[in-house]
């Protein structure tokens, strides 16, 4: 099983609290964080877009770096791990993001791929004036859809003509293509979202669910598979985990308490407002499942929660997901949560012993 890390590009990470560690992104985190990563063994590291944050008392997220960029960095200093950005959809043309992706297939010498998400906070885009109107949270993966086919077009063939219902394309180029076989993830978890996968992408990112249930999103991964056999392509799917760790169980415990009770109440508000707001074609847009009430602190994101020993049980359990090919794993503090997975957790990992131990530094 692959493991990656959703690298820490907003402020506080993933947990929307003012008693989780207080911290906000910059180069030098992320770098530490990475070259952790590559250090270790593991096999990549993502960042996602966020262009608005949630506000409150702990200011989630409203302070983000940009992805792309932040890659290209992040490429220049490492030498093996792979590396994904996100491209906002609505925000960055799809010849410029083709291009940037090229930009950075170049420097990291065919190690980076694209994270292609639709967007679904309104304000975000309506900020800067692009927002297309509500009725593109129903449609957005038809647009995804144009987006991906020209990238797949500039990228494979160096040429793009598509005329499509969003974008019209007249012999637009791009050289150098990229040197590697670019890889697209999708993190859609609707229908039109697996569907889309099944067609354009090769990489699904699903959520783990629930605290200490690694199987929880063994469903979900049975219907990106099924909607993958449909297409006839090979989408890998992989799993997003939160690990608060600690010597003990009851360490790790009283840490996950302690960002509970300090939960950010105002920031919760606004990403209730935000993913009510979001209606798909159906109606019950699958961003509800980040409000549900149990655990909206950590955006109610499958949480592996225990010490050590406990933490790499339930990972190799995981592992045991038919269809699931990797995880990628957010921590409640990142510098030390990718020292200890990798110093004290990936050793005890069945899944993992192909990895060269290290040593403490
Ligand atoms: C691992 C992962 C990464 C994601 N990254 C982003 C991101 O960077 N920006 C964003 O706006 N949404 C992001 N999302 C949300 C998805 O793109 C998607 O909109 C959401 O899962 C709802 O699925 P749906 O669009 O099929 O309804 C991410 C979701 C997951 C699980």
């Amino acid at each position: 099983m692959e493991i990656g890390v959703f690298i820490p590009i907003g402020s506080n990470g993933w947990l929307i609290s003012t008693t989780s560690p207080q911290y906000r992104p910059s180069f030098a985190l992320n770098r530490r964080v990475t070259l952790n990563a590559e250090r270790y063994g593991l096999d990549f590291v993502l960042s996602m877009i966020k262009l608005r944050g949630f506000g409150g008392k702990s200011e989630f997220w409203d302070h983000n770096l940009d992805s792309f960029t932040l890659m290209a960095g992040l490429a220049a200093v490492t030498s093996r791990i792979r590396l994904y950005a996100t491209v906002p959809t609505l925000a960055v043309p799809p010849a410029i993001a083709a291009r940037m992706s090229a930009t950075i297939d170049s420097i990291s010498n065919g190690r980076f791929g694209l994270n292609v998400i639709t967007g679904w906070q309104r304000p975000e885009y309506s900020q800067m004036g692009l927002w297309p109107g509500d009725d593109y949270f129903a449609h957005r993966y038809r647009y995804a859809t144009e987006y991906v086919r020209i990238l797949r077009d500039l990228w494979e063939r160096g040429v793009c003509d598509l005329a499509g219902e969003f974008f019209t394309m007249k012999d637009c180029r791009l050289s150098p293509r990229p040197q590697a076989d670019m890889k697209i993830i999708c993190a859609g978890q609707s229908d039109a979202g697996l569907d889309f996968t099944a067609r354009y992408a090769d990489y699904n990112f699903c959520l783990g669910k629930g605290v200490n249930t690694p199987t929880s999103c063994t469903d979900i991964v049975a219907r990106m598979q099924a909607a993958a056999g449909l297409t006839g392509r090979a989408v890998a799917s992989y799993a997003l985990f939160m690990v608060i760790t600690g010597e003990t169980d009851a360490e790790a415990e009283a840490k996950w308490e302690l960002y509970r009770q300090g939960a950010d109440l105002e920031a919760l508000a606004w990403m209730v407002e935000e993913a009510v707001a979001d209606r798909n074609a159906t109606g019950e847009s699958s961003v509800r499942h980040a409000i549900d009430p149990r655990s909206m602190v950590n955006i109610n994101m499958g949480l592996l929660l225990g010490s050590h020993a406990k933490v790499a049980r339930l990972l190799d359990e995981a592992a045991t997901i038919p269809g699931l090919a990797g995880v990628l794993l957010t921590f409640d503090e990142f510098v030390s949560g990718t020292e200890i997975f990798g110093e004290r957790i990936q050793p005890l990992m069945q899944c993992r012993q192909h990895v060269a131990p290290v040593r403490a530094a």
